[in-house]
């Protein structure tokens, strides 16, 4: 068995195959002239059950292409068995139609990826995970909000609020919530499909001079998590913070969320990023050995 670091997540891949105790193999990667991506494995994988570790954070697309390649590549060399794992799986917001004529993205991707021989997948925080039963393919869906409470935990944050800035992501509050022991609560929230303005209300918990942390699977524009602060700043909550697997926002975006009342959000490395200080590389290792 091998572990095969993808371009985007070679050092992640470097540290799985450390803690699951197998050989890693490097990937040779580069960009042609007009853009086009190249990879090459760098050892034999015939005969072997790889791991391909390839996160799909921007540039999306190009990581997602690499991830073909690496699948058609080990497909090709005789590889017995082909599991991907996408610490960070682009698309999967796009989990349904939601107006007339729209694709359903993450569908198409992991059929493409089916198609180049994936049999499993290992992902986490996935934003839909029943997408993976709609295309018949096997996935184990970690949580990285253990390893999020637990970092706050370390910081002296027992006793803090656990809050959820939408319906969807109560489980990750309430599981926080365990951690912490400061109880949780929740929002609900809509957004409007064509102008994509969202409106928040606190549908339980008590946020009067607590402190909380937010957590949520992704902050992407940051939106979210800013209408959240700001409506628990008006429910006159202490210090706020905020949690997520991923974290995909600018330091201009980061800093409105930081005007908005939050002290300071942490993800985790499934996007290598600045708000990174949680390693998923544990996780993924125990995820490995469990289908080894
Ligand atoms: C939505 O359902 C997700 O859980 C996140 O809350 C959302 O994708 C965050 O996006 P943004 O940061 O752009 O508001």
């Amino acid at each position: 068995m091998l572990v095969i670091g993808g371009p985007a997540s070679a050092r992640l891949a470097e540290e799985v195959a450390r803690l699951s105790g197998l050989d890693f193999v490097e990937v040779e990667a580069k960009h042609f002239p007009d853009g086009e991506s190249y990879v090459r494995l760098t050892s034999e994988v015939k005969g072997e059950k790889v791991f391909i570790v390839q996160s799909t954070y921007p540039p999306q697309n190009t990581h997602l292409i690499q991830l073909f390649l690496l699948a058609d590549a080990a497909h090709r060399s005789g590889a017995s068995e082909i599991v991907a794992v996408v610490p960070y799986l682009a698309y999967a917001r796009q989990d349904k139609v939601f107006r007339p004529n729209e694709p359903v993205s993450i569908e198409a991707i992991l059929k493409l990826l089916k198609t180049l021989g994936v049999q499993r997948m290992i992902t986490v925080d996935v934003h839909s995970p029943e997408v993976f039963g709609r295309v018949g393919m096997e996935c184990v869906n970690l949580s990285a909000v253990g390893i999020l409470a637990k970092h706050f935990l370390d910081l002296g944050f027992k006793g803090a609020s656990a809050f959820a800035p939408d319906r969807k992501a109560v489980r990750m509050a309430e599981e926080a919530s365990k951690i912490l022991g400061g109880g949780y609560g929740w929002f609900g929230k809509k957004r409007d499909r064509i102008t994509g303005e969202v409106s928040m209300v606190l549908e339980e918990g008590e946020a009067r001079g607590r402190r909380i942390i937010i957590f949520d699977d992704i902050i992407s524009s940051g939106g979210t998590v800013r209408l959240a602060a700001e409506t628990l700043r008006g429910e006159g909550a202490g210090e706020i913070y905020a949690a997520c697997t991923h974290f995909l926002a600018d330091r201009e975006n980061y800093e409105k969320i930081l005007s908005s009342g939050v002290r300071e959000v942490v993800s985790t490395d499934t996007i290598p990023t600045f708000t990174s200080r949680v390693s998923v590389a544990g996780l993924l290792a125990e995820a490995v050995k469990s289908l080894s």
